[in-house]
């Protein structure tokens, strides 16, 4: 009995507090809605939380769900508290809705886009500095009716000295300082070279063409040389005249036209004679200084003439190698280096700044 009557009690105190819980719960979530709110700041997380409070499983509407709870004298100041929480609940949601959109409307018109600014294009690449060198230096020679002729990185031996009167005992193969190059498998008889200098083109274009003929041939050529004034790789130009009756007064002629279109001004050409096995007779040819008109400068080494290459008739061993008759014809040939043309007509102090690929180097030559 005394059990029975305790029970009671606790049931009864139970459903009291809920009853008093319920209408605190509601002022509760009220005061806990207006915390969220006034942290969303998208009408996405604005829909969240509309559904999290009044959605069908919302704790606003679950309170609705416990009015049974409450004595039935308090229910209608509940239900008029419950609408008036989920009336100011949604106003709430209304007024924060259209101040995001206006946020967002105001943020939209805060844009300024000037249609009229320029793309933001890539920038364009330029063509190396001795890609230019090489370019004006071809341009040159076609002006004087010279056709562009090329060959292979990998050269044979044969072509890079034999042909050249510079056979296996000569001593100026010994001082070319070569790279060899392993043959592929079923060619291990051949000598392969990096080529060490672009006179193979000679070879090439007289074994392939009858005269007359007139070329360039410019390109990358290879040597073991590595100083501050070399590179392993660098870069020549070679040139090629065969016809009947060509003499060194054309080749001087020849280089003579080629510098006063290349720089611009006549310049003195001096030959002075000098050895190389594929000319008879051999020179070298310097240029009068283009950059001090021969006052004395550091390009010219204060000697008023820059050096510039070698040249010469070319050797009747040569046309022998090559096939042409050397009774009938004569030629000229020339070489000369691009690389320190270019550094030159840049003043780029080192030679390492033209391989090394720095775009701050590189773009101070647009073109
Ligand atoms: N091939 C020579 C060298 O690399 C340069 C040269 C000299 C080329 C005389 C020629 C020439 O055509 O006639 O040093």
């Amino acid at each position: 009995m005394l059990a029975d009557r305790s029970a009671e009690r606790v049931k009864r105190a139970h459903s009291q507090s809920q009853e008093i819980r319920v209408p605190q719960r509601l002022a509760a979530q009220l005061e806990q809605f207006k915390v969220d709110l006034d942290r969303v700041t998208s009408e996405e997380a604005l829909y969240d939380l509309q559904v999290a409070y009044l959605g069908k499983k919302g704790s606003i509407t679950a309170l609705k769900a416990e009015m049974g709870k409450i004595p039935p004298a308090d229910r209608k100041a509940f239900g008029a508290a419950w609408n008036s929480a989920r009336d100011s609940i949604d106003a709430a949601l209304a007024t924060r809705r259209q101040f995001l959109k206006d946020e967002a409307r105001r943020r939209d018109l805060a844009r300024r886009v000037d249609l009229t600014m320029p793309p933001l294009r890539p920038p364009p690449g330029t063509l190396h500095p001795l890609a230019q060198t090489r370019r004006r230096l071809s341009e040159s020679f076609m002006r004087l009716g010279f056709d562009v002729a090329v060959g292979p990185h990998v050269e044979s031996g044969r072509y890079n000295f034999d042909d050249l009167n510079m056979p296996s005992d000569h001593p100026a193969r010994d001082m070319a300082d070569t790279f060899f190059v392993s043959p592929p498998a079923g060619r291990e008889g051949d000598e392969l070279v990096l080529r060490t200098h672009t006179s193979p083109v000679q070879v090439r274009t007289m074994r392939s063409q009858t005269p007359p003929i007139r070329i360039i041939a410019p390109g990358t050529t290879f040597r073991r040389d590595d100083d501050a004034t070399h590179s392993p790789m660098f870069h020549q130009i070679e040139g090629l005249y065969v016809d009947r009756g060509v003499t060194m007064a054309d080749l001087k002629a020849t280089l003579m036209a080629f510098t006063a279109d290349f720089f611009g001004q006549a310049l003195e050409v001096r030959l002075r004679p000098s050895f190389f096995p594929f000319v008879e007779p051999g020179a070298e040819f310097d240029l009068a200084c283009p950059f001090c008109s021969q006052r004395g400068c550091n390009l010219c080494k204060h000697t008023g003439f820059i050096e510039l290459g070698g040249c010469g008739m070319v050797h009747p061993a040569v046309f022998e190698a090559c096939g042409v008759d050397s009774e009938r014809y004569t030629g000229w040939a020339f070489g000369f280096g691009i690389d320190r043309m270019a550094m030159m007509l840049h003043q780029v102090p080192h030679l390492r700044l033209m391989f090394e690929g720095d775009v701050r180097f590189l773009e101070q030559f647009p073109c």
